[in-house]
Order: C-alpha cells, then sequence, then structure tokens
C-alpha cells in the first residue's frame, strides 16, 4: 500500500517524476555505453586475420579504383542457399582490417568473399583480359589494361603508415620490409620466408605470366587470392546458419 502512495506522489509532482525518469533513462543508457568505452575491440577475434600484404593491399587499391564493388560484394550472408554456393558466413573479424570495407549491397556479378583459391592465376589472367572467354554469357567488362599497367610501388610505406594510422597492425618489419615483400610475392625465384612469416598463406609466384614486369595485374590477382583463405575454417564451428 505505501508504495502506491509514494507512486501518487510521484505522479502529482512534474518535476520530481522528470528528475526520475531522468535517472532511469541514464541508467539504461550508461548500460548500452559505457562497456563500449571500455573494451578494447566489439569485433570477436578470429585466428589466421592479419593485415594485407603489400601486393595484395595494392591490388585492393585498385579494386577500389575500378569499382569493382558497384558489381561484387564481398560478404557472405548466414543463410542455407548462400553459404552453399559460397562457403561459411562471412566473420566481422575478417574485415577488420579493410578501409574501407568492401561489403558491397550489389551482386551483378558473384560474392568474392571466398574467391582465394577458387581458380588458378591463369584462369584469372584469362578473365581478367576478357571475362567472354571464360564466361560467354558475362557482362564482366575487360580488364586488359590491368595487365600493361606498371604498379607503383614508390609510395608503399607511406600506404601501410596510413593504415598503421587508422588501426591496421602493421608493425615495425611490416613497415621495413615493405617494399621487399612487394617484389617478393610476385618473384617466384625470390626467398619467401620472411614475408610468408609476416602474412601466413599469401599466395606467391607470378601472378600475371609476365614475370618480367611487376603489373597491376599481378596486385589485383595476389588479392583475389587470399580473399576467404586467412582463416582455416575446419577450427572454426559452421553450424548456426539460419534456416530461410
Ligand atoms: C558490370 C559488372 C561487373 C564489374 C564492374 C566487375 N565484374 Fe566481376 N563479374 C561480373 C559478372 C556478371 C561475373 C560472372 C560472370 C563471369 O565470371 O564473368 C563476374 C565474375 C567475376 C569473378 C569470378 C567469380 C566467380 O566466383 O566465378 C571475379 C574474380 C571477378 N568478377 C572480379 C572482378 C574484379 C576484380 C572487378 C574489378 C576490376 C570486377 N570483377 C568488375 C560483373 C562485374
Amino acid at each position: 500500500m505505501a508504495m502506491f502512495i509514494n507512486h501518487k506522489r510521484i505522479e502529482r509532482n512534474v518535476t520530481l517524476m522528470a528528475v526520475l525518469i531522468l535517472i532511469t533513462v541514464a541508467i539504461g543508457g550508461l548500460v548500452e555505453i559505457v562497456p563500449l568505452y571500455v573494451v578494447d575491440t566489439t569485433i570477436e577475434r578470429v585466428e589466421g586475420v592479419r593485415p594485407y600484404s603489400p601486393l595484395e593491399q595494392r591490388g585492393r587499391d585498385i579494386y577500389i579504383r575500378e569499382g569493382c564493388y558497384v558489381c561484387h560484394s564481398q560478404q557472405i550472408r548466414p543463410f542455407r542457399d548462400e553459404v552453399e554456393r559460397y562457403g561459411h558466413y562471412s566473420l566481422a573479424a575478417e574485415s577488420m582490417y579493410d578501409h574501407p570495407f568492401q561489403w558491397g549491397s550489389k551482386r551483378t556479378g558473384p560474392d568474392l568473399a571466398r574467391v582465394g583459391g577458387k581458380f588458378s592465376n591463369e584462369w584469372h589472367v584469362a578473365h581478367f583480359l576478357n571475362p567472354r572467354e571464360i564466361v560467354p554469357e558475362s557482362i564482366m567488362p575487360g580488364y586488359a589494361f590491368l595487365a600493361d599497367r606498371k604498379l607503383e610501388t614508390e609510395d608503399i610505406v607511406a600506404r601501410l603508415e596510413t593504415l598503421i594510422a587508422v588501426g591496421v597492425p602493421y608493425d615495425e618489419a611490416m613497415v621495413e620490409n615493405a617494399y621487399a615483400d612487394l617484389l617478393a610475392q610476385a618473384n617466384p625465384d625470390a626467398d619467401h620466408s620472411g614475408l610468408l612469416e609476416r602474412y601466413p598463406n599469401a599466395m606467391v609466384g607470378d601472378f600475371d605470366g609476365n614475370p618480367r614486369e611487376l603489373t597491376e595485374l599481378d596486385a589485383m590477382i595476389a588479392y583475389m587470392q587470399i580473399l576467404g583463405r586467412m582463416v582455416d575454417f575446419a577450427d572454426i564451428d559452421a553450424g548456426d546458419v539460419v534456416q530461410q
């Protein structure tokens, strides 16, 4: 009974009611906001996720420059049909070092989040030169010019430093070796031990079939070949796919 009498007092006093509402809402707000300041990241860490190698990162820059995201997404949703077509649904951690992310919202072509290792380098070369050579009904434009354009490499350190500024954890050795790693990844005869220690699972070799020159096509294919290959999904529970 006493509670109701107290409540009557609150309801009859607008100021008191406003103050009490404010306190209630503030507690609710703090419960939601404070943890975000206290935790380091809201993304669950997943083993294997690493920054892109310098060559992969350059390929990614070209992917963005050419607007590939206009036709391709890089995000597999947790639905049965997507998982069966593309593989394990995308994890937040897989794009945690992507600046800007390339999730995309349009799929004129297939999702590319796990295209790494799906095709050989030769397949990619032929497909980029003329998609209709491989898929006769394809409406993807050709990107033959990438094979003729020398890859710009001088600014690689500045590029990594920019990514460091937005939180990508390139360490000192990665920055120091950036230029050497960039060249080594596309050179089948180079010593790859340092590169692979810094960037596990990176694919190495002559990507574009032209060993004399480092081209934008080398970088683009190196990027295609790492997509979806950083995390070993044999270790991760393949469950909780949403039934449609
Ligand atoms: C106008 C839309 C369009 C643009 C722009 C486009 N693509 Fe495509 N892409 C497609 C279509 C459609 C397909 C499926 C047919 C084919 O394989 O050619 C495709 C297929 C692909 C595939 C094969 C995927 C698979 O799993 O079969 C890759 C890799 C690819 N595109 C990469 C790229 C890259 C990289 C760029 C930017 C340089 C790009 N695409 C730009 C439409 C596009």
